[in-house]
């Protein structure tokens, strides 16, 4: 049996007071939400601390949304993966479309993030996903088996057990445009293979691959019930309470 996964992406958005209180009305709707399904929330760095006291003791698990691609030391602005276990994270997002292409995220750099956060416990939540002209162009399949093989490939079979999968389609992210349940079920399927290909096929079988690129409370449960579809990476629809319970209800 998969783990099924339901995370909210913060990204860059709300203040530490409102971070607290959407963190709150969550815990407090938490009931709701059935319990084989884990929920995950990654505010930003300066929400962490305070966010970790309120979902501590609740079923609710904290992420960020990057580490350092260096354990410590002379890199200013960097936050370390040792930094963020030190404060109850037990996930990083890791590889985002927006980090790949604001801030220069490469494949190897990948790798090293990616060592870093298992080594201090943390899981990453590693994305994948292809632009708009790379799918119109066909090349979707190309483009995000490359993804995979160039950082989970070069992985341990063990480090890469440790590694959630988000796909996220870049020209589904924030347009409102969600990929189809059968095209979103397609590259999933299709990713599984090739892990399958690469760790055989029990080990792709415990892979969570989770979809992302305007997932809402609407399209959830078609999602959510597609075979290789192991749950959600939300973003803008985790910035409401009701919205992303409601989507982690939908499961
Ligand atoms: P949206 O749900 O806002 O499209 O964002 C998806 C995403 O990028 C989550 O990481």
């Amino acid at each position: 049996m998969r783990r099924k996964i339901v995370a909210g992406n913060w990204k860059m958005n709300t203040t530490v007071a409102e971070g607290v209180q959407l963190a709150k009305e969550l815990v407090e709707g938490l009931a709701e939400v059935p319990a084989d399904v884990n929920l995950i929330i990654a505010p930003p760095f300066t929400h962490l601390a305070p966010v970790a006291e309120i979902i501590s003791g609740s079923a609710i698990a904290l992420s960020a949304q990057n580490c350092a691609d260096e354990p410590k030391g002379a890199f200013t602005g960097e936050v370390s993966a040792a930094m963020l276990a030190g404060i109850g994270c037990t996930y990083t997002i890791l590889g985002h479309s927006e980090r790949r292409q604001y801030y220069g995220e490469t494949s190897e750099k990948l790798v090293k993030k990616i060592r870093l956060a298992l080594e201090n416990g943390l899981s990453p939540i590693f994305c994948v996903g292809e632009k708009l002209e790379e799918r119109n162009a066909g090349r979707h399949f190309e483009v995000v088996g490359a993804q995979v093989a160039d950082v989970l490939f070069q992985l341990s079979e063990l480090e890469a057990s440790k590694v959630v999968i988000a796909y996220e389609p870049v020209w589904a992210i924030g347009t409102g445009v969600t990929a189809t349940s059968a095209q979103a079920e397609e590259i999933h399927a299709f990713i599984r293979g090739i892990i399958a290909g690469q760790f055989g096929e029990e080990f792709a079988e415990r892979v969570s691959i989770l979809y992302g690129g305007s997932c809402k409370p609407s399209n959830a449960k078609e999602l959510f019930a597609c075979p290789d579809i192991d749950g959600g990476l939300i973003g803008g629809a985790a910035l409401k309470a009701a919205d992303f319970l409601a989507i982690a209800k939908s499961y």
